[in-house]
């Protein structure tokens, strides 16, 4: 048999793990070929593939990024191209297909599977905000990469007592900003979950510095103020699949905190930073766990299924539970941030 993988939407820390255990898997397992598909479903568009052997997937473990590629391209944009990623299947003889993305990229997924062809997901975000699983990999590393910014930023703040807002990755969900800020120590968090109130925040930090004169504010991306429900755009552009280019919160926020609060502020932006770069241990065991269960489910002929983390247990659930709606950060837990915040 041969099979295929891609990786689609934003790159991520454990995508070069997840290819490695299926290509192993796959050819030790079962001596499935595997043939690897160039930047996400554009590779199946334009015909772009290349053979995985073991000796290609050699040493990819500790490895940042995808070494397939990625886009952010939709198959199901143009009759046409929906033609062309049928012709590539037969072409190239992919007779299943493993996706490894988020929800755009398993919604695909999922309309590829209804016209019958043979697909399992698998789910990647360093967002975290798959609902079904109870952690995506790249999550952990962009935490601790994070959690690791947010430390070097508390020695500056004190020193100079300033207010520094950082504006975290998190276009629907506040998993990294909230797990991030409570491991380092932030003194507001703020997530797209729980709109804020800018007099309130400022009311707050003013009231922390009389006793201790800087303050940490963890800002996800896709916060929205309680009175204008829009996040935050760099552009209006869309990408295929809808999504708006978010950015400039931290910026914004910052810059009205300093207003009407006198207390100098600075902003960080950490960006792409969070999803770069070498794995944790944890994003590595967990992407070579999905890897192989995802061959399993397709030897099990689970199409149609993607597989997740259930409480420490490798599962598979319909990709359309997993696709029906972004998983947000639980209250309770925030609740228990916010005993931190001031
Ligand atoms: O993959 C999700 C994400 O990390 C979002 O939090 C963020 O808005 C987006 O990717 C940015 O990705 P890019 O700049 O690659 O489009």
């Amino acid at each position: 048999m041969t099979i295929g993988i891609l990786t689609g939407g934003g790159d991520c820390p454990g995508l070069n793990a997840v290819i490695r255990a299926v290509v192993k898997k796959a050819r030790i397992s079962y001596d499935w070929d595997v043939i690897g598909i160039r930047n996400g479903w554009k590779g199946l568009i334009e015909g772009e593939v290349e053979p995985l052997t073991l000796y290609r997937v050699s040493g990819l473990l500790s490895l940042g990024g995808t070494i397939l590629g990625t886009s952010r391209k939709n198959p199901f944009k143009t009759e046409e191209d929906k033609e062309r990623v049928r012709d590539s299947l037969r072409r190239f003889g992919i007779e299943a297909l493993i996706a490894v993305g988020g929800d755009d990229t398993l919604s695909a997924a999922l309309k590829f599977h209804k016209q019958g062809f043979p697909i399992v997901g698998i789910p990647k975000t360093i967002d975290n905000d798959i609902v079904g699983t109870d952690f995506t990999f790249g999550f952990n590393t962009a935490v601790s990469i994070v959690t690791e910014a947010i430390d070097r930023l508390q020695t500056t703040a004190k020193s100079h007592h300033r207010i520094m807002v950082v504006e975290v990755m998190g276009r629907h969900s506040g998993w990294i900003a909230v797990i991030a800020g409570l491991a380092g120590g932030a003194d507001l968090i703020l997530i797209p979950e729980v709109p804020y109130d800018i007099s309130k925040v400022c009311e707050m930090l003013q009231k922390r510095h009389e006793v201790k004169q800087f303050s940490i504010v963890v800002v996800a991306e896709g916060v929205t103020q309680i009175e204008n429900k829009n996040a935050v755009t760099q552009s209006s552009a869309v990408d295929e699949f809808g999504n708006v280019r978010l950015g400039g919160v931290g910026q914004m926020i910052g810059t009205e905190i300093e207003k009407r609060t006198g207390i100098e502020t600075r902003v960080t932006v950490l960006g792409h930073i969070q999803r770069g770069g070498s794995p944790t241990a944890y994003d590595r065991v967990l992407a070579t766990r999905f890897g192989v269960a995802a061959v399993e489910a397709l030897k099990n002929k689970e199409y149609g299924k993607m597989v997740a983390l259930r409480s420490e247990q490798i599962i598979t659930i319909p990709l359309e539970e997993a696709i029906l709606k972004n998983k947000k950060v639980d209250m309770e837990f925030y609740q228990m941030a916010e005993i931190f915040f001031g």
